[in-house]
């Protein structure tokens, strides 16, 4: 196990490449999340994408129903038209607080960490956390948002 260092900046260049598939869970990957989830705890984050500890494998970690779940190649495959507004940080952007619009409900693919295809439909909390994270996996962050004028100190 090992803490990785957090990319930090939204002019990163890694924090806005987009990440490929993983084509098989190897040991390397399981590997990786570890550290992540690790990091991911350091940091008392609630999620994590790979860019954000400078890899480029379609892998991110999310708190979903309280707890730390690995998602390899996740695709959001349909969103709520009904959203809300709420705060969000990143921990590439520290002391960036702002309002994100997301859908309030989504339903999602992702490989488990048994190599498993899942299907999940999320809410609320869940649903924001999962959204954030898969935006990273696209080199999207939240400052990208139109309400990123709206910064909270
Ligand atoms: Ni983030």
């Amino acid at each position: 196990m090992a803490i990785l260092p957090i990319v930090i900046g939204p002019d990163n260049p890694i924090l806005r490449t987009k990440t490929k598939k993983v084509p098989k869970v190897t040991k390397e990957i399981k590997q990786l999340i570890k550290d992540m989830i690790e990091t991911m705890h350091e940091a008392s984050g609630v999620g994590l994408a790979s860019p954000q500890v400078n890899r480029t494998e379609r892998i991110c970690i999310a708190v979903i129903g309280g707890k730390i779940t690995p998602l390899i190649n996740p695709k959001i495959t349909s969103k709520s038209k009904e959203t809300d507004i709420d705060q969000e940080g990143c921990l590439s952007l520290p002391n960036v607080w702002l309002m994100i619009p997301r859908s309030i409900e989504i339903k999602l693919d992702y490989v488990d960490l048994q190599g498993k295809k899942q299907q999940r439909k999320l809410m609320h909390f869940d649903a924001r956390v999962v959204q954030h994270e898969v935006d990273h996996l696209e080199g999207v962050l939240i400052v990208d948002y139109p309400h990123s004028s709206l910064r909270s100190e």
